[in-house]
């Protein structure tokens, strides 16, 4: 390998002093989130506490805020139990994305009345749903949630700003449905966390490595110090920290980049380098800057914009491990590049490594900080419940997130548990509900 790769190496891999680092900054800005300065980790009381595990009944859900929409009947049976006897996964497509507020919201309302109706469902009595809002918001009650801004390419029109819960009611309403209600709103995160707490009362973090990133967990409420109030009404809440934001990380020139291509500008730093939305554009655009300085041969072509890697993708590459990598050939040439020599299947595969084991490393550190925010010297254990495709699916990675986390761990590796929490988000939002209604 030559100079550029040498560098791209050097410039991709985190060192466990920078991880140190990292993690005393992002102590920092946690701090300064809780104490509402100014912090690229926006730290959003939740307005929900901890589940005992023990609430039980039957919740509709709805999740928005990924690739997809889902709508889920969950049955919570008390001891940690759940089923899920339905659900439907409607894709959110690129016309709700860039659309307006009133689209989307009567996408979310149509997709609800439908499967209630399909479901059999009495429509005429009042129904409470979970929502899990997957967006950083500014609440004042777990069924008031303002919209701070558009994250994951979202740019749909007149949201930013308005109360969530109030416009999708409205949507509703305009159905003729007044009676169906958002009874809890809630982040994925979040929804996670209370998933996990649910089934394991050891869960410290809801942590979501999907189309997006971000993490939640339980805090004093006597730390909240930009909220004094809420003192004298619970002594812990959760907190939806917003960890995409974190600015203070080293980037890349192709980092830069892909801000610049972003529908969010100068927002979101660590989730361009983390989640699955951006992967395969800094794969693409790597491989593009290869091809340019002449590290690749003649039959590697640039890739084409409309044509960029998808997450998926990345890790099909990463997937190669036969002798003659000829696995990713086919992938290859459905971007351009058929006929490639070996030894540019095995740059492609490099880069791909490079780019998702930069992910799972930051994702890991960034949960260790969590972690050690709460129990600094890892006293006990901190199970860790994870949501999202990145996370669940993408070749090599949780192995990747294991390893840096028992890096940072040391002799306290295992006090340190990661699990999957498949659905966490949704399934999550019907145990914040049923924990808001417990409450009443
Ligand atoms: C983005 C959103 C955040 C969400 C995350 C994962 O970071 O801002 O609210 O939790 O994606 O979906």
């Amino acid at each position: 390998m030559n100079k550029k790769t040498d560098k791209l190496i050097a410039d991709l891999t985190i060192s466990l002093e920078q991880k140190t680092k990292l993690i005393k900054d992002v102590h920092a800005e946690m701090d300064r989130g809780l104490a509402g300065e100014k912090s690229s980790i926006k730290m959003l009381p939740a307005y929900i506490w901890p589940p005992t595990g023990n609430e039980r009944g039957e919740y509709l859900a709805i999740d928005f805020g990924g690739t997809n929409l889902r709508v889920m009947l969950v049955k919570l049976e008390g001891q940690g139990k759940i089923v899920m006897p339905k659900i439907r996964v409607q894709t959110i497509g690129p016309d709700i994305l860039s659309g307006t507020g009133e689209q989307l919201c009567g996408f979310i309302a149509d997709a609800v009345i439908d499967f209630m109706q399909e479901a059999g469902m009495d429509m005429t009595l009042e129904k409470e749903f979970g929502f899990t809002f997957s967006f950083p918001m500014d609440q004042r009650s777990i069924t008031s949630a303002f919209l701070i801004s558009w994250t994951k390419g979202f740019c749909t029109s007149g949201m930013v700003g308005e109360n969530v819960v109030a416009l999708v009611q409205a949507a509703f309403a305009k159905r003729g449905f007044p009676q169906i209600r958002v009874g809890a709103i809630a982040n994925d995160t979040v929804g996670t966390l209370a998933h996990g707490l649910y089934e394991n009362s050891a869960t410290s973090l809801g942590v979501i490595i999907g189309t997006g990133t971000n993490a939640a967990y339980v805090e004093k409420t006597s730390a909240i110090t930009k909220f004094p109030a809420l003192q004298s009404k619970t002594d812990t809440m959760m907190i939806n920290m917003e960890w995409g934001g974190f600015d203070r990380i080293g980037r890349t020139v192709y980092d830069e980049m892909i801000d610049e291509l972003s529908s969010n500008p100068g927002e979101q730093f660590l989730e361009k380098m983390v989640a699955a939305r951006y992967l395969g554009d800094l794969v693409s655009l790597i491989i593009n800057d290869l091809i340019e300085s002449g590290e690749f041969s003649p039959a590697m072509r640039p890739i084409k914009e409309d044509a960029f890697f998808d997450a998926r993708e990345v890790s099909l590459i990463a997937k190669d491990e036969s002798m003659a990598l000829t696995d990713m050939e086919q992938l290859l040439e459905n971007h351009g590049s058929g006929g490639v020599r070996f030894d540019d299947r095995a740059l492609v595969k490099k880069v791909a490594k490079l780019i998702l084991d930069r992910s799972a490393n930051i994702a890991a550190t960034m949960m260790m900080a969590v972690v050690k925010k709460i129990d600094f010297s890892l006293e006990r254990v901190h199970a860790i419940a994870i949501d999202g495709s990145l996370y669940e699916k993408a070749y090599g990675y949780k192995e990747e997130v294991r390893r840096a986390i028992e890096e940072l761990a040391g002799e306290k590796k295992n006090q340190v548990k990661p699990f999957v929490c498949k659905d966490g988000s949704g399934v999550g939002v019907a145990v914040v509900a049923a924990t808001v209604a417990s409450a009443k």
